[in-house]
């Protein structure tokens, strides 16, 4: 336990950076509690990695600041550093290196003395199952070995919070799967998670998301709360002539003058398109009078379309 047990693990109040002539990070407020998954969702250029950065004091903010379990950052030295763990989007492993020399090479830098460095190697390589591999070149891991054993490295000082930028970048499904598996149980042991994704279903397993979108977030809460806070209707518009490349195209265009439609985007070889509410019933007489090869079918509203609106609305 720490002094300030109920501190925030990781907190942002009005953090701002401007990058270039970019507000890459616009006024942010954030707070990831101990043992909780915190996802920052965004597309690329949203401002994720310059928040991690940021959160983790490898940027300076024009304006804010930044804490972990209360100390800012700017000003935290070594406490920061063993209470963090940073995994950027490009996390550098040694190639010529195998999966043990990496770990050993990283607990060498945080000082971890050898019986220790032993205990968690040992326990570090069940967890990621990754002790088969233990001599392998890292140049010659698979893309969800590689984040694995980043992962590992990033954990080897037991951090009390955890910073991820993309983590499963590059990762195939069945590995991607054992990560999140992974984190879980990481945060089951109280570590604080702050995680940076793009993909929308990955968001949806974070216990709270932040949306974020040009430098500031749109919307936070758990992910089932923000679909069920949702006012609009989702429809799913088949298209009979979809083989036709141009067909779905031009659907789109005549979908997207429709003042009721707030947002719109592919779907198999159809189209998902969110309605306002208000506007529903006149959508429908528009749509019946339209075109005999669309056909419209009522779809759940899911957390993409949470997005996709908030995105729309705000652009
Ligand atoms: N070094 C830089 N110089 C100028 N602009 C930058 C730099 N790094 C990032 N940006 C801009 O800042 C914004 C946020 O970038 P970034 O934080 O990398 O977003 P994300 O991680 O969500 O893709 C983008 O518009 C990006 O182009
Ligand atoms: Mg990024």
């Amino acid at each position: 336990m720490t002094g300030a047990a109920h501190a925030p693990a990781l907190e942002a109040r009005g953090l701002r950076r401007r990058l270039g002539i970019t507000d890459a990070v616009a006024g942010l407020d954030l707070t990831v509690r101990p043992g909780e998954l915190y996802g920052l969702v965004g597309p690329d250029g949203a401002g994720k990695t310059t928040a991690l950065r940021l959160l983790v004091g490898l940027l300076v903010p024009d304006a804010g600041e930044a804490r972990v379990d209360g100390v800012s950052v700017m000003s935290g030295g070594p406490a920061l550093r063993e209470a963090l763990g940073y995994m950027p989007q490009q996390f550098s492993l040694y190639g010529d290196l195998s999966v043990a020399e990496n770990m050993r090479f990283f607990a060498d830098l945080f000082g971890l003395a050898p019986a220790i460095f032993r205990q968690r190697e040992a326990e570090l390589m069940q967890l990621t199952r990754l002790d088969r591999f233990r001599d392998r070149r890292a140049s010659a891991l698979s893309g969800g070995m590689y984040k694995k054993l980043a992962l590992s490295c990033a954990l080897l000082h037991r951090p009390r919070v955890l910073v991820l930028d993309e983590p499963t970048n590059g990762v195939d499904p069945v590995s991607r799967r054992e990560l999140w598996d992974l984190l879980y149980q990481l945060v089951d042991e109280g570590l604080a998670v702050l995680l940076a994704t793009p993909y929308m279903d990955e968001a949806a397993r974070c216990h709270r998301v932040g949306l974020m979108y040009a430098g500031k977030l749109l919307a936070e809460d758990t992910p089932a709360a923000l679909v069920k806070g949702f006012d609009d209707v989702t429809w799913l518009v088949h298209l009979s002539d979809a083989a036709d490349p141009g067909a779905r195209d031009a659907a789109e265009a005549r979908l997207r003058e429709r003042p009721e439609v707030r947002a719109l985007s592919p779907q198999g070889g159809g189209l998902r398109v969110v309605v306002d509410r208000a506007g529903d019933a006149e959508f429908r007489r528009y749509f019946a009078a339209a075109d005999a090869h669309w056909r419209l079918s009522p779809v759940a509203p899911d957390f993409e379309d949470v997005f996709l609106r908030l995105v729309t609305h705000a652009s």
